[in-house]
C-alpha cells in the first residue's frame, strides 16, 4: 500500500533463547516510520521477549537489527534511549516509596545549574504530562498509593516525556477502561502524525483493528504475518494466534436460585470512596460488577476483604454477621480475593508456580512441620494442565513467565484457598483470547461446584457474557442491578456513566 515508506527498524533472523529453550526462532520483519504496528500472539508467544530485545533488555542469541539504516546493536536500556526508543513495559518499573514525578523522572532528572534537582520543573512537567492524559492525579502522591490504572498512567508518562521517536507499548490498555483509552488513542495518533512509530501490544483484536496499521502475529515464538489492517477482520488475526478457527462462546449460564444469599453486604461506607453501598450474592451465582475505572469496584472488594477499613456497614456470611478486621479474617470466612493487581499485592516474582500456589492455602502443604513438596508440585501440575499454563521450567521463578501465564498461577493460588466466595478483580487481564475460555469454563465449574464469584471487570463483554446478574457502580455508590435480557451495554453504560448513548 504504501510504496514509499522507510522502514526505521528492521529485524533479521531474530533468535532467542533461554538456557537453550528457544523463544523466538528466526523472525525477520520491518517497521515503517510513522507507522503503529500491532503485535499480537497467545500468551508466551514471545511478544514481550521480541521488544525487551529491541529496547536493550534482553540480547538476541542471533540475527541483527538494523534502526534507520543503520546496523546497531543495543546493548542496554540506554542505549536503545538514545536512539530515541523507549517501553512502556507490560509489568510496572516502579518504585512504591517514590512519588508519581520521582518515578516519571528516575534516571532522567532535571537539574539546575548548580546540580541540585530542579523539583519544580519536574513537577510541573510531569502534571502538564498526566493533565494531556485526562489523569487528575497529583504528582507528589507515592506510587504506593496508585490505582492500577494510575500506576498504567505514571508508565505511559514517563515513556512519552523522553520523547522518544519510536514508542514501544506492551498491553498498555490492559488495566485501562474506555474512556482512558479514548484518550491514549488520541494522543497515539496525534504522535504518529509527528512521525513517531508505536509498537502496540494487546490482546483486545478491537482496539488492534481501531489503532494499528498492520499488524504482526507471532505464535510459538515464529513469525506467521504481517498484515496490513484493512486486509484482516478480528476473526482473521485470532486464527492466525492460534493456528485454528476460533470463536469466544461463553458457556451457557446456568440458573440461580436467588433464595439463598450467601453473602449480604449492608450500607457499607468509606468516607470518600464509597457511599451506602448494599448488596448480596446466592449461592452458585457469578455475579458481575461494572463501573468505570475509579468507580468504587476494586474498593468494594477491598471493603469486604478487610483490605480497607469501612467506616459504617455491616457484611453477612450465610445470614450470619462476621466482623473482618483484614484479610486474614477473611480468608477464615471463606472469602477470596484476586487483585486487580497481581504484581502488588499477588504472586511473589521470585517465587516458583508451585510456591506461588501454595503460598495461601499453606497450611494444606504443612506435615510434620515441613512442607509438603510434592503434594505442592502435584497441585501445581493440575493447574498448570488445566489452565494450560506454559514455561520453560516449573522450578523457573515466575518473573521468567509470560505475563498472561502469571495471571493463570495467580488464579490458582486463590483457588486453592477452597473459599465459598472469590471474588475475581479483572481474572482476564493479559489473558489471550483461546485462554480466556478456559477461565471462563473454569469460573463456571466453581460456580457449579457452589463456589459463588463477584466477577469485576471492565470488558464489557466479558460481563455480558459471564454473569447471571450484575451491578453497575458510579462515582463510589451503586447505581443500578440489571439481571437477565437486560445486561447489555447500553443499560450498562447508562448506569456508569448516567449518558444515554452507544457506546464508541
Ligand atoms: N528471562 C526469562 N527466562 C526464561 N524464560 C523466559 C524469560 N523471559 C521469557 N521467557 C519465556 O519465553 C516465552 C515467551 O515469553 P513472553 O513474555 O515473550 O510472552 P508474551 O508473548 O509476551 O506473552 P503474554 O501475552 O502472556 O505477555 C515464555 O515461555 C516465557 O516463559
Ligand atoms: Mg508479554
Amino acid at each position: 500500500m504504501e510504496h514509499s515508506a522507510t522502514p526505521i527498524l528492521e529485524l533479521h533472523n531474530i533468535t532467542k533463547e533461554f538456557s537453550s529453550i528457544r523463544v523466538l526462532n528466526r523472525v525477520s520483519f520491518s517497521i515503517n516510520t510513522g507507522e503503529i504496528m500491532g503485535l499480537i500472539g497467545e500468551n508466551g508467544a514471545g511478544k514481550s521477549t521480541l521488544i525487551k530485545i529491541i529496547s536493550g533488555i534482553y540480547q538476541p542469541t542471533e540475527g541483527t537489527i538494523h534502526f534507520q539504516g543503520q546496523h546497531v546493536v543495543i546493548p542496554d536500556y540506554i542505549t536503545a534511549k538514545k536512539l530515541g526508543i523507549a517501553i512502556v513495559p507490560q509489568e510496572f518499573n516502579l518504585i512504591n516509596t517514590l512519588s508519581v514525578y520521582e518515578n516519571i523522572f528516575l534516571g532522567n532528572e532535571i537539574r539546575l545549574s548548580s546540580g541540585i534537582l530542579d523539583k519544580k520543573t519536574m513537577r510541573d512537567l510531569a502534571s502538564k504530562q498526566l493533565e494531556e492524559l485526562n489523569m487528575s492525579l497529583s504528582v507528589s502522591k507515592l506510587v504506593k498509593d496508585l490505582s492500577v490504572a494510575e500506576k498504567q498512567m505514571v508508565e505511559i508518562s514517563k515513556a512519552l516525556l523522553l520523547n522518544a521517536r519510536f514508542l514501544i507499548m506492551d498491553e498498555p490498555t490492559t488495566t485501562l477502561t474506555g474512556r482512558e483509552i479514548s484518550t491514549l488513542f488520541r494522543i497515539m495518533r496525534r504522535l504518529k502524525q509527528q512521525g513517531v512509530t508505536i509498537i502496540f501490544v494487546s490482546h483486545k483484536l478491537q482496539e488492534i483493528q481501531e489503532i494499528c496499521d498492520r499488524v504482526t502475529v507471532l505464535r510459538d515464538g515464529e513469525l506467521i504475518s504481517v498484515d496490513d489492517i484493512h486486509n484482516v477482520n478480528e476473526q482473521d488475526m485470532a486464527r492466525k494466534m492460534i493456528g485454528r478457527d476460533f470463536q469466544q462462546v461463553f458457556p451457557p449460564k446456568r440458573p440461580v436460585n436467588f433464595i439463598d444469599p450467601v453473602l449480604q453486604v449492608k450500607h457499607i461506607s468509606i468516607p470518600g470512596l464509597l457511599h451506602n453501598i448494599s448488596f448480596e450474592l446466592y449461592r452458585g451465582e457469578i455475579l458481575g460488577f461494572a463501573g468505570l475505572v475509579g468507580s468504587g469496584r476494586t474498593e468494594t472488594a477491598e471493603a469486604i476483604m478487610g483490605i480497607r477499613k469501612i467506616q459504617s456497614g455491616e457484611i453477612y456470611i450465610n445470614g450470619k454477621p462476621i466482623v473482618i478486621r483484614n484479610p486474614k479474617d477473611a480468608v477464615k470466612a471463606g472469602l477470596g480475593y484476586l487483585s486487580e493487581d497481581r504484581q502488588g499485592k499477588g504472586i511473589v516474582m521470585d517465587f516458583s508456580i508451585p510456591q506461588n500456589i501454595s503460598l495461601i492455602a499453606l497450611q494444606k502443604f504443612i506435615k510434620y512441620a515441613l512442607i509438603d513438596k510434592q503434594a505442592e508440585r502435584r497441585t501445581a501440575e493440575t493447574y498448570i494442565q488445566r489452565f494450560k499454563i506454559s514455561s520453560a521450567s516449573k522450578t523457573a521463578p515466575l518473573k521468567f513467565l509470560s505475563g498472561g501465564n502469571q495471571q493463570k498461577v495467580y488464579l490458582g493460588r486463590w483457588v486453592e484457598t477452597s473459599p465459598s466466595i472469590l471474588i475475581l478483580d479483572e481474572p482476564t487481564r493479559g489473558i489471550d483470547v483461546n485462554a480466556k475460555r478456559e477461565i471462563y469454563e473454569f469460573i463456571h465449574h466453581l460456580a457449579e461446584s457452589n463456589i459463588s464469584c463477584i466477577v469485576i471487570s471492565s470488558e464489557m463483554e466479558e460481563l455480558i457474557g459471564l454473569c447471571n446478574r450484575l451491578y453497575v457502580m458510579k462515582e463510589g455508590t451503586i447505581s443500578g442491578e440489571l439481571s437477565g435480557e437486560h445486561i447489555n451495554e447500553e443499560e450498562i453504560m447508562f448506569l456508569a456513566t448516567g449518558i444515554k448513548e452507544r457506546s464508541a
